[in-house]
């Protein structure tokens, strides 16, 4: 005799996830279904998480790290030891199911800002996120020459999800020819010695970066810039940019740059 099918209890809006990486003890990424009616621009966030103890969701903001055409879903995640979410989060392991609200949204799109001729991404630790997203789409590459991706963590090893990254989309027989000579790479550690070392705010002050890339300093007429990172980290590269002319944008009046949080941080 046949059994009966076995029920699986879902969670509502849930998705599985195919794969999971571990970076370091902080960092790790995971894939998951995309659900088939969901739209998003390269660099929006939605709501993901778990049901806690009581069958409630505990939803979280995160980054949409993959592009738009990618049929699953990428995420890039923080491990924080008594993080409500991210305590459990990083065990997840394929097969398993998150819950995720499809209702993507965001102020890095590409829409919010006005056509220039260099694109900055301007990140610290997770704030890579949505440039993982918008690296990865070839509308960033029509839209601008030269896109430049400087992302700064205290340590080499929590680079190395970006320059994975960064790498693979050198190497790829059809995006590796879209990035050739436009995509510029530019990690920074500054609390373990590396190659290239700094702030992000003090390497574009100082003007390193400009001379390190042989590119103008940046200039209201051809740059255009994207910030993600720590509420400080963020108050503090607007001044720097704002230094250089630029004037913050929205999805709603497009200018020179745009911000988000990577993160919201204790007592904000
Ligand atoms: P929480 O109670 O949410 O956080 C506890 C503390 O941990 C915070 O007060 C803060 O000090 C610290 N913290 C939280 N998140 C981070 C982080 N990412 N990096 C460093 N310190 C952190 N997180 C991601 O890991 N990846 C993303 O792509 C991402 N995208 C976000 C997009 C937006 C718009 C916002 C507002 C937040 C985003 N976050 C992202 C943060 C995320 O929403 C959660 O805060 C994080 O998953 C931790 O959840 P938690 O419940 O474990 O701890
Ligand atoms: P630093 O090591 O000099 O503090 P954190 O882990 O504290 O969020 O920091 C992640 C990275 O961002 C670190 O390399 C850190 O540099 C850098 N950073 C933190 N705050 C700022 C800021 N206000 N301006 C520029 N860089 C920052």
């Amino acid at each position: 005799m046949n059994q009966p099918a076995t029920i699986v209890k879902t969670l509502p809006d849930a998705q599985t996830v195919t794969s999971v990486q571990h970076w370091t003890d902080r960092l790790f990424s995971f894939r998951v279904t995309r659900p088939q009616s969901l739209r998003f621009r390269s660099g929006e966030f939605v709501m993901i998480g778990l049901q806690d103890e009581r069958g409630k969701p505990l939803l979280r903001a995160y980054s949409i790290a993959s592009p738009n055409w990618d049929e699953e879903l990428e995420f890039y995640s923080i491990k924080v030891p008594d993080g409500p979410l991210t305590s459990r989060l990083q065990h997840i392991q394929p097969g398993d199911q998150i819950i995720l609200r499809p209702k993507p949204v965001g102020t890095l799109v590409l829409d919010a800002l006005l056509p220039g001729k260099r694109l900055w991404f301007l990140a610290t630790g997770t704030g890579l996120a949505p440039f993982a997203s918008l690296m990865r789409d070839p509308e960033t590459y029509e839209r601008y020459d030269q896109v430049i991706m400087m992302h700064t963590c205290r340590e080499t090893a929590e680079l190395e999800y970006g320059r994975q990254l960064v790498e693979g989309l050198q190497n790829d027989p059809l995006i590796g020819e879209m990035v050739e000579g436009k995509l510029f790479y530019y990690p920074t550690t500054t609390r373990e010695p590396s190659d290239r070392m700094g702030r992000i705010t003090d390497n574009l002050t100082s003007g390193k970066v400009f001379a390190d890339l042989g590119i103008p300093p940046m200039n209201t007429a051809e740059d255009r810039a994207m910030v993600c990172g720590s509420l400080q980290f963020n108050v503090d590269v607007k001044a720097v940019l704002e230094g250089f002319g630029l004037r913050e944008g929205a999805n709603s009046e497009p200018l020179e740059y745009v911000v988000e949080k990577a993160f919201v941080g204790d007592g904000i």
